[in-house]
């Protein structure tokens, strides 16, 4: 029976109608979601609101129904046990609460939940009266993404410039040096002029000045994006053409490395910089593979009608080609995430140098193109480098 049925009873006494009627107008006509439980937690009455998120017509289709009936078995148990608490302790409930439901969909409300008391005082179930807050939460949670990818932008471009001056100026520092202490040493070998203790102590100089030369040269490759020589070129044949680079870097027999290749479209790009690329990524997924693993190497053409919010950036609508890079390894943690973009960030200890990923970002950039990153702990991570595309 509806509630609507009760006013017009000619049993009920005149001053209990005025309170149906108002209950009448409540369940009917409020936005909020209202239900009332009896003491096993099933439904015994609920508002049309609350029916109509249930997909249901009439309210009392949901009488003697519970939570199990409509959401999944993880959120029915927790307000299975919310409720119970409710009903052991007299306690009212105020939270917000993410509801999955069966169909595994994710919602958000802000609920109150109180015990349901008899006349004599006595709890006989619970009511609850919840609203929907999906939206400002989503909202919510998209606007601390975007701080979050507002910041990563802003630390890559200060750490961009960063490593720009300092290479000028160690470079403009180690030219003279770089020309001279070979000479040097040189002249004093020959002319005997210097002591052996001294020319030993040249050739320690020029031993820790090629390893500046060679931290410069990093440095170098790490900034000078802006000279790029990009020509419209099909990612798939630079692809092949490093694939037996790439072999050899498997030195276990249950390490496999798959192409799938199906992109189409051009990419702008400089080969020379590109093909240094794959060899950063598919050895850091050896890295992480232990004894057994796959990597598989994809290009897919995408074009995408909407903004792609990534994990680092927002990529723009177009057309791209996407190049994937995924393994069967460990994953990687968030404070890894976090940094691993950042040269000389290593997780590897004397074995890494830290400028693999630096070095990848950099050169994606340089192709004007996007990162993301997507990993999950002990199943493997997939690194989606986005190039701007021409439609072939
Ligand atoms: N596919 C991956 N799976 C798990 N962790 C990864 C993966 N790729 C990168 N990492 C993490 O990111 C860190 C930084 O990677 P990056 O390539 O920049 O440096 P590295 O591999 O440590 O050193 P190098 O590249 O000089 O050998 C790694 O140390 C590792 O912790
Ligand atoms: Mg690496």
């Amino acid at each position: 029976m509806d509630l609507e049925d009760l006013v017009g009873r000619s049993e009920i006494p005149e001053e209990f109608r005025k309170p149906i009627e108002l209950l009448i107008n409540l369940l009917n006509n409020s936005p909020d979601h209202i239900y009332f439980k009896d003491k096993d937690s099933r439904f015994i009455a609920m508002s049309k609101a609350q029916a109509e998120r249930f997909g249901l017509k009439n309210p009392s289709e949901a009488a003697g129904k519970t939570d199990f009936d409509y959401f999944s078995k993880e959120h029915a148990e927790q307000a299975f046990r919310d409720e119970k608490d409710i009903m052991d302790t007299g306690r009212t409930i105020t939270k917000e609460e993410k509801e999955t439901w069966a169909d595994g969909s994710e919602t958000w409300v802000s609920t109150t939940k109180s015990p349901l008391y008899d006349k004599n005082g006595k709890i006989i179930g619970t009511f609850g009266i919840s609203r929907d807050i999906t939206k400002p939460k989503k909202d919510e949670e998209e606007k601390a993404v975007l701080q979050e990818q507002l910041y990563h932008a802003q630390k890559m471009e200060s750490i961009g410039h960063l490593v720009a001056k300092i290479s000028h100026d160690l470079n403009n520092h180690l030219t003279p040096l770089l020309a001279y202490i070979p000479l040097a040493i040189d002249e004093a070998e020959s002319t005997r002029t210097l002591s052996s203790s001294l020319i030993e102590g040249l050739r320690g100089c020029n031993l820790a000045l090629e390893k500046a030369r060679n931290l410069s040269q990093k440095l170098t490759d790490y900034s000078k994006k802006e000279v790029y020589l990009l020509m419209p070129l099909d990612i798939n044949l630079l692809i092949k053409s490093s694939y037996p680079e790439l072999v050899p870097l498997f030195d276990s027999k249950d390490h496999s490395l798959e192409l799938e290749l199906k992109s189409t479209y051009l990419i702008n790009a400089d080969s020379s910089q590109f093909n240094r690329i794959l060899p950063n990524l598919v050895s850091n997924s050896r890295d992480a593979m232990s004894e057994k693993g796959k990597v598989t190497i994809s290009t897919n053409d995408l074009d995408a009608t909407a903004t792609i919010i990534g994990r680092y950036e927002q990529i723009r609508r177009g057309s791209y080609v996407v190049l994937s890079v995924s393994d069967t390894g460990t994953g990687i943690k968030d404070d890894v995430l976090d940094q691993m973009f950042l040269p000389l960030f290593t997780t590897k200890g004397s074995k890494g140098t830290g400028w693999g990923l630096a070095n990848v970002w950099s050169i994606v950039k340089g192709h004007r193109g996007y990162i993301d990153v997507l990993t999950e702990l002990g199943k493997g991570t997939t690194f989606s480098l986005y190039f701007p595309a021409k439609k072939n």
